[in-house]
């Protein structure tokens, strides 16, 4: 059901959740400091009462009194916020440990589109809010996905339109010695490291799943993944199309995803089904239509989706890579 903002701000004011878009996916918002609020979200999205979620505030002054700030963390907020960047800290105590699965520190973001803004604006309190999708399943990138990926339980949801960035948050762990990056996204190490003149790390979990991209078909079994962000149907990565094209795994039952509409064009002329995730195979592009891509895929009902990719782990190319070595049974690129 599509709901009007001020729909939206009076459910919310009254402990329900209701889907927001934000400039990275949809969120599934509640209020972030009622814990009853907060145990419905981790409900409806079937969630592991082990992940935390992000408390979405306007801005600098409101996160000040969720959380320990220092010299760092606020050339953070300054630099990069509003803006898909979600930063972890010591949390104070306002904020349940519900929200933060009972960690001592939470995830803050000041998100950039103008309804959740708006929203928050009027408020006048922090916003829990994961990604409006049932747990490990593809993030929403536009208000028709929240009703094809919940059916019947599908969140009142405000229509923003299409997301722009289209991959969840950069997750920056500001609690370790040194910032580490906890999940890659729109904005880089790259630019961190520029903007703050200090290094960056990736976290442990970062390089690990973007190294379980190097093992080649039978070192993993099918659905024995860490699996995330995955269609229903199962998904392979590959790095090459020949190899792809040449390989006894492919059947006309499957369907096949490339970066750019030459590609799709090559593909189609050899009479497979092939959907492109972009025209120009740009990085902004790519990442902006790939949970779409996926979800439409998804619908067409597919023995198997093959997907080859074959750009190096690099700049936004990174984020895109951790989602879709998630989301894959198994995949053959080699990093
Ligand atoms: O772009 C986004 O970040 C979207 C929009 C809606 O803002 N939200 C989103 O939320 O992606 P979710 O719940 O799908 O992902 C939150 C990520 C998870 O990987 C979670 O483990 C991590 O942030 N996280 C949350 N709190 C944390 C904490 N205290 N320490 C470490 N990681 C945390
Ligand atoms: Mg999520």
């Amino acid at each position: 059901m599509l709901i009007s903002l001020d729909d939206a701000i009076a459910r919310l004011n009254q402990g329900e959740l209701v889907a927001l878009p934000t400039e990275t996916v949809y969120g599934l918002a509640g209020l972030a400091l009622q814990a009853n609020t907060v145990r419905k979200i981790f409900e409806l999205k079937g969630r592991p009462s082990t992940n935390p979620l992000i408390v979405h505030v306007t801005d600098f002054s409101e996160a000040e009194n969720l959380a320990e700030f220092n010299d760092l963390s606020k050339r953070v907020c300054k630099i990069f916020w509003p803006g898909p960047i979600t930063i972890v800290l010591p949390k104070k105590d306002l904020i349940p440990l519900e929200v933060t699965a009972g960690n001592q520190t939470v995830a803050l973001r000041a998100p950039n589109h103008p309804i959740f803004r708006e929203i928050l604006h009027r408020l006048k309190q922090p916003l829990a809010a994961p990604s409006a999708n049932p747990s490990n399943r593809t993030s929403p990138t536009t208000a028709g996905h929240i009703a094809e990926l919940f059916g019947d339980m599908a969140p009142p949801t405000v229509d923003g339109g299409a997301c722009i960035v289209g991959l969840e948050s950069t997750v920056l762990d500001l609690t370790y010695d040194k910032p580490t990056i906890l999940r890659p996204g729109m904005i880089t190490r790259n630019d961190l490291q520029l903007a703050l003149g200090e290094e960056v790390l990736l976290g442990p979990h970062v390089i690990q799943r973007m190294n379980k991209a190097g093992q080649t078909a039978g070192d993993q079994s099918p659905g024995m993944s860490d699996c995330h962000y995955a269609p229903k149907t199962p998904l392979f990565l590959h790095a090459d199309t020949k190899e792809l094209l040449e390989s006894a795994q492919l059947s006309r039952k499957d369907l096949i995803i490339v970066c750019t509409a030459e590609e799709r064009n090559v593909i189609e002329q050899k009479d497979f089904s092939c959907l492109a995730l972009s025209i120009s195979g740009s990085e902004g592009e790519i990442a902006r239509n790939l949970y779409s891509v996926l979800i439409q895929a998804d619908k067409k009902k597919r023995r198997r989706l093959h997907l080859v990719f074959s750009h190096s782990p690099k700049g936004l190319n990174r984020a895109v890579l951790d989602r879709l070595t998630k989301a894959a049974v198994q995949s053959n690129i080699q990093i």
